[in-house]
């Protein structure tokens, strides 16, 4: 397995990956906003065919009343690639970028109440709390939890 910071392109494979994973698509020009307004900040996991199989897109946050803050906008990894460590290893490299490059206070995402596995990776693998609970965020009425990782080297 590699992994590498996402690059233009890359875009059409996470984009294939996403939809194929989860019901929160976006726009091509979403995910090139991304990478081009942070290129540090997501990355890709590619089999030994060059296909990708995981990715993570994520920013800085745009809210200039809060401290500066990373934000992971969606992470995924196909089905016969999980389990495997690879959505730990992107949100690492992710978060050591946002604290490093921009001195990020931390790091900020939504998750579905439901998701047992990506609260799994979130709670217990890499440390997040649940910051607060936002009801009916997601289209189908489903609530999120916020949860947030603190960054104590920037605070
Ligand atoms: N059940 C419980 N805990 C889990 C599960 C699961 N099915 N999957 C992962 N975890 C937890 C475990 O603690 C695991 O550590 P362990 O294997 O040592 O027990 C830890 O997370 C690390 O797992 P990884 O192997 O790194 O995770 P994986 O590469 O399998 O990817 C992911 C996890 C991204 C949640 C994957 O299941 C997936 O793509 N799901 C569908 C898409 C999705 O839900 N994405 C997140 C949406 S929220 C957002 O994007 C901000």
């Amino acid at each position: 397995m590699d992994i590498r910071l996402a690059q233009p392109d890359d875009l059409l494979g996470m984009q294939a990956c996403n939809l194929q994973n989860l019901p929160e698509n976006y726009q091509m020009r979403y995910y090139l906003y991304h990478i081009l307004s942070w290129p540090q900040l997501s990355y890709v996991a590619r089999d030994h065919k060059g296909r990708i199989v995981g990715y993570i897109l994520a920013k800085m946050d745009e809210d200039q009343e809060q401290p500066p803050h990373g934000h992971v906008t969606s992470i995924s990894v196909l089905r016969g690639y999980r389990r495997l460590g690879v959505a730990k290893r992107l949100m690492v490299l992710s978060q050591q970028a946002m604290s490093e490059v921009y001195r990020a206070e931390y790091v900020s995402l939504h998750v579905r109440k439901s998701n047992r596995a990506a609260i799994g990776l979130y709670r217990d693998t890499l440390g997040f709390s649940v910051h607060q609970i936002e009801k009916g965020y997601y289209a189908d009425g489903e609530d999120a939890f916020a949860m947030r990782l603190d960054f104590p080297e920037n605070k």
